[in-house]
């Protein structure tokens, strides 16, 4: 059965897959952690859009049958040139959920941690001119924090140190609502809320897996496999911290495999 692809830079989007799992329990999953090239988020729209378009010609040759772009900075910097390159394969994107923070805020004031890509993408100011004009956004680009949950240390003090410097500016202007603008920062969110607990965090992901399904039913795509699908995760850096990762965040246990990039296509060896 065709999987749905999905990538990120490198762990953040298991925190997609997660859900896209739940939702659509029949579907055989395929993931790349492009961790030969993170972070993604200080690099260049040029560079993104190359290595989307390399991953994307992997996973057509592996027949999938759409792709998930599950990092908030590839889809700002790639997923439009994707669907032109690509006009046959159904892609979903990602993007901040500044509407829906505008909404849910009590105080007016929201804050919106992304990285530095995607806060200065022309995608991320069109949502903030389209939904924020009612509202105080504080945005911060969280540098460093995408490296320190690659290494696993989604709770450790260093991390805990690290988030509270953060948020204390948000905090003290009355920041109520927090939109997680990148697929790693939902492996923190337990440290956020033990930080602050009144705060209402956003994270895209159900919205995105809702998203997947209703665009695969478009498209009449939708597995009607009553047995569970299976899940692939792939990264170009290395298996066996990968694999420890991915169990310990989300319980996975199957094997990890490697791929590699040369001259802009991925292969497997
Ligand atoms: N997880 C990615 C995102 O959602 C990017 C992290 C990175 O900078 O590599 O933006």
């Amino acid at each position: 059965m065709n999987p749905i692809a999905l990538f990120d830079s490198g762990i953040g989007g298991l925190s997609v897959l997660t859900h896209i799992r739940e939702r659509l329990p029949g579907e055989n999953l395929l993931y790349l952690a492009d961790q030969t090239h993170v972070p993604y988020g200080p690099r260049s729209h040029a560079e993104i859009i190359q290595f989307s378009e390399g991953i994307t010609r992997f996973f057509l040759a592996q027949e999938a049958k759409a792709v998930v772009v599950a990092c908030n900075r590839a889809s700002a910097a790639a997923l439009s040139p994707l669907r032109q390159r690509f006009p046959g394969v159904p892609f979903v994107g990602m993007e901040p959920a500044v509407k829906p923070a505008a909404q849910q805020t009590k105080s007016g004031k929201v804050g919106v941690l992304a990285t530095v890509g995607t806060l200065e993408s022309e995608r991320y100011a069109s949502l903030m001119a389209r939904f924020a004009g009612d509202v105080t956004v504080w945005e911060d680009p969280c540098v460093g924090l995408v490296e320190l949950i690659e290494a696993g240390q989604t709770d450790t003090p260093e991390t805990e140190q690290f988030l509270r410097r953060t948020l204390a500016p948000m905090l003290a202007n009355g920041v109520d609502t927090l939109v997680l603008g990148c697929t790693h920062y939902p492996f923190i969110r337990p440290l956020l809320h033990h930080i602050a607990p009144h705060l209402t965090i956003i994270d895209p992901a159900p919205a995105v897996a809702q998203q997947t399904q209703r665009v695969l039913q478009q498209a009449n795509l939708l597995s009607t496999a009553t047995n569970n699908g299976q899940t692939r995760l792939i990264t170009t850096g290395l298996a066996a911290p990968f694999a420890q990762l991915a169990q310990r965040l989300m319980g996975y246990e199957g094997e990890v495999s490697t791929a590699v990039w040369q001259d802009f296509v991925i292969r497997s060896p």
